[in-house]
């Protein structure tokens, strides 16, 4: 069965005002009720999160996290925990994203990160992706690293149908000229189901969902989905922006 393209709009540290954020919620919004095929995820700050969870919204928009804390009851100030993120109504949250990596944390955090979402019916998004390439390919035994010391330690069948997000960090956040080629992405893709197979083995690798981020904007959206191979975008400034109605739209033409 084809799994469902998928669109995660990661707002980061965005916007900085509550009104700003309706604005950018609604645009998402009426943007996800035009093209119903389309999962869309919205991350906005905690701040914001459990105001916008409140506003109606279509049943393919739902919402996430940007990060969790990596322990379960104790006293931990100034984090927010997997149980306020489920109970608020939130559905899934992002990890590993590399400007958490470079804040400290690492793929034991990562992992124990992913235990406790999983533990309380979150479903995590595991971002992954190399500072830069090298002729040599060691990014390649950098990104099989990252998955194995991320996923190896969880149970089996909580790797069915993860969501995996393949960030190269050398693209994010610039314009789509400076994103990865389509070409380069599906050969990555390959590389991480193939990584995927050698370690848990195929049933997991199908089910496994590999979206890709970094520079995704209205100009790059539909080749990438079109020959990058990938089930969905994940989506950092463009995501703030008008162009998200039609970075949707050219996904939906690469269906
Ligand atoms: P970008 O961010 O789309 O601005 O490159 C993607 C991300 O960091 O998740």
């Amino acid at each position: 069965m084809k799994k469902r393209n998928l669109v995660i709009a990661n707002w980061k540290m965005n916007p900085g005002s509550l009104e700003e954020a309706k604005k950018i919620f609604n645009t998402a919004r009426d943007s996800a009720k035009k093209f119903k095929n389309i999962e869309v995820g919205i991350c906005p700050p905690f701040v914001y999160l459990a105001l916008l969870l409140k506003l109606q919204h279509p049943k393919n928009l739902f919402f996430g996290a940007q990060n969790l804390a990596s322990e379960i009851g104790r006293a931990f100030t100034g984090e927010v925990s997997a149980e306020m993120i489920k109970n608020i109504g939130a559905e899934f949250v992002v990890i590993g994203h590399s400007e958490r990596r470079a804040m400290g944390e690492d793929n034991e955090i990562i992992s124990q990160k992913l235990k406790i979402a999983f533990d309380s019916e979150l479903k995590p998004i595991l971002c992954i992706g190399e500072l830069e390439r090298s002729k040599e390919g060691e990014h390649l035994a950098f990104l099989k690293k990252q998955i194995k010391e991320c996923l190896s330690d969880l149970p089996k069948k909580y790797l069915i149908g993860i969501t995996i997000a393949y960030e190269p960090i050398w693209s994010i956040g610039k314009s789509y000229k400076e994103a990865m080629t389509p070409t380069d992405i599906h050969e990555t893709v390959l590389f991480i189901k193939k990584i995927i197979t050698d370690l848990f083995g195929r049933e997991i690798a199908d089910s496994v969902r590999i979206i890709y981020g970094g520079s995704v904007e209205a100009e790059n959206a539909a080749e990438i989905m079109e020959y990058g191979a990938v089930d969905g975008l994940l989506v950092g400034h463009a995501s703030l922006t008008d162009q998200f109605p039609n970075i949707l739209k050219n996904m939906d033409l690469k269906r």
